[in-house]
């Protein structure tokens, strides 16, 4: 008899968690609270943009032509809990008001919906990201509230999908991390995994409070590179030097290893950010708040970017005010292929230039309308051109390809000054100079 699946929450990892798994064979039931979200499942569709899994859901939700019908959403506990053999709880944990610490909210609300509904033998495999020592709690609630013949147990099972990638992240990840308290919780999740697992994928088997601290630690190592590289362009901005010249030859190391060592404006979005954050927040909880004291100059170094960049378009703009300066800013989205704006660096330099009066245009490739919802007050254009048309200065502010297929010298008649600035280390200064701009990014000298 083959696995059946739920999916607890159907955002962004739920959704992909969701159609991947019944791309893996699996009959899946997928439960959100919002009607609305499951409407829009139901007829294929995403609330944010994430190449490739329209057409994931579309293979598989019930009732497409062609589907193999072997996803279906529902909004009823006690159908879900009729239903799997194994499941997923992906609701999200983001920061908490008033402080940093991850809100557990939602986890705690599906734990606590299921439970008594639950029928034996079932698994429920926690996915979130979460404090270290939740997993722990939950399954003594669980223990306590689950019906006495539901055999119930609980397993954690990390995920470490990006943004832009999420679709293959899934279906072909680095690694598969469970934390267990039992073989059959193992076995049952090596069944779910088989796929993966026979295509090599490494699969660490492990406790509850390790395959919490993977997830935490993982994002805390990323961003610690990214920071890394950022104080390094400070130096070099401040000494002399070229921080992607040095990014390249110490990523030749392979200790050390080239990738997310890309100078620029730093790190954003709906993870990094907040995990660090709330990762810090536990360590203080533990009383082991020393052992992450790091972490809060790596938010800094990030943070301090944005008010750099700003600084930046200040300096090339003569210094001074904005006031009356038209600034056009290329990119809204925290990173490319995605819609996502939240905690957005490129977002969030464009706003402060407005607030100190500068005439921002903004243009992104997928993120105009939550960058619109977000900060209504900014000028957005719907092409590249058109926010560029009369910029004083050009900032390219979202690493996304159609930018680097830009042609300066075409955008070069549009303006009176050609200045760019790259935030983002991926355009060819070299291009952008000989079509007679003054090319500028951080980290490196000027031509
Ligand atoms: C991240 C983790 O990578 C993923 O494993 C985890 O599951 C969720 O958090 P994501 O938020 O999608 O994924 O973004 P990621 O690709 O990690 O990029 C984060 C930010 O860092 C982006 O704003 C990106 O522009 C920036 N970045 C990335 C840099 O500034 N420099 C780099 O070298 C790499």
């Amino acid at each position: 008899m083959s696995l059946k699946i739920t999916v607890i929450g159907t955002g962004y990892l739920g959704a992909t968690h969701a159609a991947a798994m019944a791309e893996l064979g699996f009959e899946v039931l997928g439960l959100d609270v919002v009607p609305e979200k499951i409407a829009m499942l139901e007829r294929g569709e995403t609330p944010m943009y994430e190449p490739g899994l329209e057409d994931l859901l579309r293979r598989h939700v019930a009732g497409f032509e062609g589907s193999s019908g072997r996803l279906r959403f529902t909004m009823d506990w006690a159908e879900v809990a009729e239903f799997g053999d194994v499941h997923f709880v992906c609701v999200n944990t983001p920061q908490r008001h008033g402080d940093y610490a991850a809100d557990m909210s939602y986890v705690d609300a599906a734990v606590a919906s299921l439970a008594p509904h639950l029928r034996g033998p079932a698994l429920v495999v926690g996915k979130s990201t979460v404090p270290v020592g939740s997993a722990e709690r939950l399954a003594a609630y669980l223990a306590e509230h689950a019906p006495a013949g539901a055999d119930a147990e609980l397993a954690w099972n990390p995920e470490f999908l990006r943004e832009g990638f999420a679709v293959q992240d899934t279906l072909h990840p680095d690694r598969i991390v469970v934390g267990v308290r039992s073989e059959r919780a193992e076995k049952l999740l090596r069944e779910v995994y088989a796929t993966p697992l026979a295509g090599g994928t490494p699969f660490v088997v492990t406790d509850f409070p390790t395959a919490e601290l993977v997830k935490t630690a993982a994002n805390s190592f990323l961003a610690t590179k990214i920071s890394f590289i950022n104080a390094m362009a400070e130096v070099c901005e401040a000494g002399g030097g070229d921080v992607a010249r040095l990014a390249e030859a110490i990523g030749y190391d392979d200790r050390i290893g080239k990738k997310f060592l890309r100078a620029g404006i730093g790190f954003g979005g709906g993870c990094l950010p907040k995990d660090i954050r709330a990762f810090m927040a536990r360590a203080g909880e533990l009383g082991a708040d020393q052992a992450l004291t790091f972490l809060r100059e790596i938010d800094s170094i990030n943070m301090r970017r944005r008010g750099q960049m700003v600084e930046m378009a200040r300096e090339a703009l003569g210094g001074g005010s904005f006031l009356g300066r038209r600034v056009a800013v290329l990119g809204a989205t925290f990173k490319p292929d995605s819609d996502d704006v939240r905690d957005s660096p490129a977002l969030n330099v464009a706003g402060q230039i407005h607030l100190q009066g500068g005439q921002v245009t903004v243009y992104d490739p997928k993120g105009m309308d939550n960058a619109r919802r977000v900060f209504p007050t900014l000028g957005y254009a719907d092409t590249a051109s058109e926010a560029v048309r009369g910029a004083d200065v050009v900032l390219h502010l979202t690493e996304w390809r159609e930018f680097r297929e830009l042609d300066p010298a075409a955008l070069g008649e549009l303006v009176a000054d050609r200045v760019l600035l790259d935030g983002r280390n991926t355009l060819d200064p070299e291009l952008w100079r000989r079509a007679g701009w003054t090319y500028r990014a951080m980290g490196r000298p000027n031509a």
